[in-house]
């Protein structure tokens, strides 16, 4: 029988004792158990540690907020409160309160109806920069989708939308028919198939010019680059349309004729933003008194002798007087030019369109009105003519080219923004905030600054 099986021999191939003999699989155990733990309370330290608190984040805050990165405490000011949250229906629960974003920059509300309330359910931190203030449609259609079920007047003027597929027609044109209430006459066909041939050679330049920049001969950017400026008569209807002097030559003698031609063709200032036609004649006017006063020789009208000027102590002397002679001759050019210009279909009436009667003035001049030409159409949302740059401006504004009446609105419908704006891969963006916002802004944005370097810097 070999020794192991032999009952007498057990005790000595047995060691009874071996619990409490050094064993290399336990003492790894106890020292890792120690390590772990130490490490755990170690990490935990190194956490609480004020400027490692990082470590918590889901992802570093956005780019906008990355001075306050270590300093959670500035959005964070209440517990995060994980067990109430985890209860239903809790969903206005947050470690930030809204008082906490509202400290640094109070938000405007959403319109007289809806505050601007619950700033972290839009505004998710964390999560890089592009969500920041990109909230789904679902925190709009959350509303939107029964605006009219869930708000009484006046808070529910407006159409039901639960996506940009079911997106109603803009207001401009539903219904009625859409009229562009601009005053001025002007007919886009007329002008955008002007040519050289049709015996414009006076106005030569201004016509290649306008061949070759098409609409932007017109239309040009404002300062944000977003919409267009407005038309100015200055800058783009002046080098075909000047307005000139319009008189006959019988009153003047032959030697002066070439000189008063070439004076008549120099454009009198059209009135500038604000002014009336008050303004073109107090210019015109003047234009006439310096011609006369230039050329009184010639024209037979005497002029003061310096010496005899009367000029109040003190003040700079402002051009020589006019006499009798001279001032009788400017009113009778002027009658005739006054009439061409404010009475005849040719003058400020070609584009005019509502000239109001004549004497309806205090100073008897026909009121033009106001030229009322819209600057912004689409008030209840955000365009941006920058992000469509490489679109030809007939892709969107149809009628363009065939418009002959200023009342013809040429703004797109919806259908031409959602052929390529859906919801659906491979095509543009279609979410709300594309096109919208939600924090109603006087425009523009009045600054409210409140921190100084040391808010920011925390030192
Ligand atoms: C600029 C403000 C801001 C700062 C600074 C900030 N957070 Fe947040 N944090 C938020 C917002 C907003 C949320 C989302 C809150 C919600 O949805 O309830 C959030 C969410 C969290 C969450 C998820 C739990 C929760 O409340 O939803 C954690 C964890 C967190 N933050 C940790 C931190 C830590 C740690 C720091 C500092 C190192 C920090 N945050 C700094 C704004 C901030
Ligand atoms: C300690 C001050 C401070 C706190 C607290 C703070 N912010 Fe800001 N926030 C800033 C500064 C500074 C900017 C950058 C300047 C700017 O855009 O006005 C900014 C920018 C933003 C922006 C603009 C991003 C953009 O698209 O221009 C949003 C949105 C925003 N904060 C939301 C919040 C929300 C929501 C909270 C609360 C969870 C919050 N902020 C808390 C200071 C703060
Ligand atoms: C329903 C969603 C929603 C809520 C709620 C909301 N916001 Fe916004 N916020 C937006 C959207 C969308 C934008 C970007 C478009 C815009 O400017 O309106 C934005 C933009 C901002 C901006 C940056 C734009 C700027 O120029 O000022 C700040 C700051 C801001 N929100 C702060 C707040 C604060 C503070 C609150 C809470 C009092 C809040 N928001 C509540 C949706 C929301
Ligand atoms: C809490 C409900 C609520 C939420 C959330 C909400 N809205 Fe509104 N919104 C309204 C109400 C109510 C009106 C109508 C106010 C009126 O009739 O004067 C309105 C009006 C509007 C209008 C038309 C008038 C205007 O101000 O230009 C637009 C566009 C709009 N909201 C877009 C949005 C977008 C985009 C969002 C999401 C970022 C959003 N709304 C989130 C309730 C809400
Ligand atoms: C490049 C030269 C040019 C420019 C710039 C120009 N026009 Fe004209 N305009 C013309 C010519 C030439 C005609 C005559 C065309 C015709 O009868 O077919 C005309 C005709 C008109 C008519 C009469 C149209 C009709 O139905 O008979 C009006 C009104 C008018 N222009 C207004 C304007 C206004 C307003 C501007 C500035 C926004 C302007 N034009 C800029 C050359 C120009
Ligand atoms: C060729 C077309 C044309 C002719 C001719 C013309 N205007 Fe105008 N007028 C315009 C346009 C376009 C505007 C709007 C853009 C601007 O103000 O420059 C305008 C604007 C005005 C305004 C409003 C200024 C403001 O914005 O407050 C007045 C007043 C005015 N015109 C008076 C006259 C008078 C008076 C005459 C004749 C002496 C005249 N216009 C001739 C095209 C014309
Ligand atoms: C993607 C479609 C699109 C294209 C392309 C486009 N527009 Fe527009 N345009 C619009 C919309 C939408 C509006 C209304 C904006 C608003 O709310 O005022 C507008 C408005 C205008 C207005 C009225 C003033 C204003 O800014 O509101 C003019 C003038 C104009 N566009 C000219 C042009 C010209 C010129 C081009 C080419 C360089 C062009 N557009 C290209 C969509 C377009
Ligand atoms: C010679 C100047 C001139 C040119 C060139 C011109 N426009 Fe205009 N446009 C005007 C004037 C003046 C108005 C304002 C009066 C009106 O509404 O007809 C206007 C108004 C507009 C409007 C807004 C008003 C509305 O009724 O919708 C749009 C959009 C527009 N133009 C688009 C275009 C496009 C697109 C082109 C090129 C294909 C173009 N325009 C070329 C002078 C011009
Ligand atoms: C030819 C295709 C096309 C058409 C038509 C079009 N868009 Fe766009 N739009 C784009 C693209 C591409 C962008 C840039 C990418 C993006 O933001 O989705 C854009 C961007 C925008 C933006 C965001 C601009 C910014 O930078 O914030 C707005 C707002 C917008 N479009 C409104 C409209 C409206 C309103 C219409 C209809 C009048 C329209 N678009 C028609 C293709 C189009
Ligand atoms: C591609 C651009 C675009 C997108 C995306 C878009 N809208 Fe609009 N929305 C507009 C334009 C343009 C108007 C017309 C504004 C006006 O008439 O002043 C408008 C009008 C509205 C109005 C006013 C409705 C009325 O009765 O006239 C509401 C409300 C609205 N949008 C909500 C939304 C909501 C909610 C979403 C997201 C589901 C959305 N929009 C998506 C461009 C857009």
């Amino acid at each position: 029988m070999p020794p192991l099986y032999d009952p007498k021999a057990l005790t000595d191939s047995l060691e009874l004792d071996y619990v409490h003999r050094p064993r290399a699989l336990h003492r790894w155990l106890t020292r890792s158990t120690w390590l772990t733990g130490s490490l755990a309370v170690l990490c935990v330290a190194w956490v609480l540690w004020p400027t490692h608190h990082t470590a918590l984040e889901a992802g570093p805050v956005s780019t906008w907020h990355a001075m306050f990165n270590q300093d959670c405490g500035k959005c964070h000011t209440e517990t995060f409160a994980t067990a109430t949250r985890l209860a239903p229906g809790q969903t206005g629960v947050h470690s930030t309160p809204d008082h906490a974003c509202m400290q640094c920059h109070p938000a405007p509300d959403h319109n007289p109806c809806v505050k601007a309330d619950n700033c972290a359910s839009c505004h998710k931190e964390h999560r890089g920069d592009a969500l920041l203030a990109r909230p789904g449609d679902r925190h709009c259609t959350m509303c939107h989708a029964q605006l009219k079920e869930k708000y009484g007047t006046p808070c529910r003027q407006f159409e039901n939308v639960a996506s940009f597929a079911a997106h109603p027609e803009f207001l401009l044109w539903r219904g009625k028919d859409a009229t562009d209430p601009g005053n001025v006459e002007f007919s886009h066909e007329k002008h955008l198939r002007l040519r050289l041939e049709d015996n414009l050679e006076a106005i030569a330049p201004a016509v290649r010019k306008l061949r070759e920049m098409e609409c932007s001969y017109c239309h040009q950017q404002d300062a944000a680059g977003k919409y267009m400026a407005a038309v100015q008569f200055d800058k783009h209807c002046q080098d075909c349309h000047p307005l000139q002097l319009l008189n006959n030559t019988d009153k003047v003698p032959e030697p002066l004729k070439r000189t008063f031609l070439a004076f008549l063709k120099e454009p009198v200032p059209h009135p500038q933003k604000g002014q009336t036609a008050w303004h073109v004649r107090a210019a015109a006017r003047e234009r006439y008194l310096q011609f006369a006063q230039g050329n009184a020789t010639v024209l037979k009208l005497p002029s003061v002798p310096p010496k005899e000027w009367m000029v109040l102590p003190g003040l700079p002397r402002r051009g020589e007087p006019a006499t009798q002679s001279q001032i009788e001759w400017v009113n009778e050019q002027w009658k005739l030019a006054e009439s061409l210009w404010f009475d005849k279909r040719a003058g400020c009436a070609h584009c005019h369109a509502e000239v109001s009667k004549k004497n309806s003035r205090p100073d008897g001049l026909p009121d033009f009105g106001k030229p009322r030409i819209p600057q912004r159409w689409l008030e209840h949302s955000v365009f941006d003519h920058r992000a469509h740059r490489l679109l030809t401006c007939t892709s969107c504004h149809e009628g363009a080219l065939t418009s002959d009446n200023r009342k013809d609105v040429l703004i797109p419908k919806l259908a031409s923004c959602q052929s390529c704006h859906q919801a659906t891969p491979g095509f543009a963006r279609a979410d709300c905030v594309e096109c919208h916002q939600f924090h109603h802004r006087a425009e523009p944005a009045a600054w409210k600054a409140t921190m100084t370097i040391q808010d920011c810097t925390g030192k």
